[in-house]
C-alpha cells in the first residue's frame, strides 16, 4: 500500500530539528560559521547518542540567526512535510533560538514563521500551529522566560506550550511555574517525558505539569496502573517510533511498545520528531508500522482521528482539517 498519500495529522515535530542538513550547511556557508563537525561524510547530521544529539542540534541552531532564516526554514519544512500527505502539523519552537528570550525579537521571528505558514497554507494546503517550547536542560529560570514569551504571543498561530531537551535534568515539578503561567494564558500543554525517564517521569509530568499530551511517553509501558490512568484521563502520547529507534530509547522496531500501549487503551499518535536527524518521514513511519505491527489504512485513519482530536487548534480549524481527512472517493 502507498502510505504517502494518506492525509495525516502530525503533532510532534521540532522546527529547527526538521531543518534539512543541506539547508543548515548553506546558512553556515553564507555566514562563515564552521560547524563542519556536526556532519557525516554524506552530509547528514552525525551524533553518537542522545546527549550528543542535543549538542549537534544546538550547533545547527547557531546558523539560524534572523527572522528571515526562520521564514525560509518554515517554508522548506512545510514543503517537505506536505509532500508526505501531512495536512495539519504542529511544531515546537523555542524563544531560546529566536532572539534569546527577548519578547520583541520573538515577535519578529514569529511573524516571519507565520508569514511562511500562511504562504504554505495557500499554496500547499498544509496548516501549521506552533508550540512554544522551554528547553529543560537550560534550567527552570530560562524556561520561565520561554513561558513568558508564550503567554505574550498566544494567538492564532501559537496555541501551546511545551518542554523538550534533556529529560533527566531536574524533576518535572521544577518547571511547574512555567506551565502554570502558560495555562493561565490559555495555552494548551504538552511535555517530553518517558522518552528516557521511565514511568515515574511520566506520572510526575502528568501530576505536576497537568499536561493534556506527553511527548514520547513510551516509558509508561512499564507500569500498567499508569497506562490505565493515562487511558482514563485521555492523555495523548505523541509517539515518535523512528526517533526512539535511532536514539536507542528502544532496541529496535520489533521492541517498540506503541502497539502494546494502543492495545492497553492508551491514545497514541505518530510523529517524526526531527525527521532529517532520524532519516525518517511520515511515510517511512507508516511503512514501518505496517511492516512491524501489521497496521493498515483503518488503523491509520483511527490514529489520525485521535491526533486531530488532540490537536492544539480551535474547533473551526479542527472541523476544516477533519474534512481533509475524509477518504476521497476512488
Ligand atoms: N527529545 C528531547 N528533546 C528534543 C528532541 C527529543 O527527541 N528533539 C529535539 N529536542
Ligand atoms: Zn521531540
Amino acid at each position: 500500500m502507498n502510505f504517502r498519500d494518506i492525509p495525516k495529522v502530525e503533532l510532534h515535530t521540532h522546527l529547527e530539528g526538521s531543518a534539512p542538513p543541506a539547508f543548515i550547511a548553506g546558512l553556515a556557508r553564507e555566514k562563515n560559521i564552521d560547524i563542519s563537525g556536526i556532519f557525516d561524510a554524506q552530509g547528514g547530521y552525525a551524533f553518537r547518542d542522545f546527549d550528543h544529539f542535543l549538542q549537534v542540534y544546538e550547533a545547527a541552531c547557531t546558523t539560524l540567526q534572523s527572522p528571515e532564516d526562520f521564514r525560509r526554514l518554515t517554508l522548506a519544512v512545510l514543503e517537505e512535510t506536505a509532500a508526505h500527505g501531512v495536512v495539519y502539523m504542529e511544531t515546537f519552537v523555542s524563544p531560546d533560538f529566536c532572539g534569546g528570550g527577548d519578547v520583541a525579537a520573538w515577535r519578529d521571528y514569529l511573524a516571519a514563521m507565520q508569514d511562511a505558514a500562511d504562504e504554505a497554507e495557500r499554496t500547499m494546503g498544509i496548516t501549521l500551529r506552533g508550540i512554544v517550547t522551554g528547553i529543560r536542560h537550560f534550567g527552570p529560570d530560562q524556561c520561565k522566560i520561554a513561558a513568558a514569551c508564550a503567554a505574550e504571543t498566544k494567538g492564532d498561530f501559537i496555541t501551546g506550550f511545551g518542554m523538550a531537551g534533556g529529560e533527566m535534568v531536574g524533576r518535572p515539578g521544577d518547571y511547574a511555574y512555567s506551565f502554570d503561567m502558560a495555562r493561565e494564558a490559555g495555552l494548551q500543554l504538552t511535555a517530553h517525558a518517558g522518552e528516557w525517564g521511565g514511568p515515574s517521569m511520566v506520572a510526575e509530568t502528568i501530576r505536576d505539569l497537568k499536561v493534556a499530551r506527553i511527548g514520547h511517553g513510551i516509558g509508561a509501558i512499564d507500569d500498567p496502573k499508569l497506562m490505565a490512568e493515562i487511558a482514563d484521563k485521555g492523555i495523548v502520547l505523541e509517539v515518535c517510533p523512528g526517533s526512539n529507534v535511532v536514539l536507542k530509547a528502544v532496541s529496535g522496531w520489533d521492541a517498540h511498545p506503541i502497539a502494546k500501549l494502543r492495545d492497553a487503551g492508551v491514545p497514541v499518535t505518530v510523529s517524526t520528531d526531527d525527521p532529517p536527524f532520524f532519516h525518517t518521514t511520515m511515510t517511512d513511519e507508516y511503512d514501518m508500522l505496517a511492516k512491524t505491527f501489521g497496521w493498515g489504512a483503518d488503523d491509520f485513519r483511527a490514529l489520525n482521528k485521535i491526533a486531530l482530536d488532540a490537536a492544539f487548534c480551535d474547533d473551526e480549524t479542527r472541523a476544516r482539517v477533519a474534512k481533509r481527512l475524509e477518504p476521497k472517493d476512488e
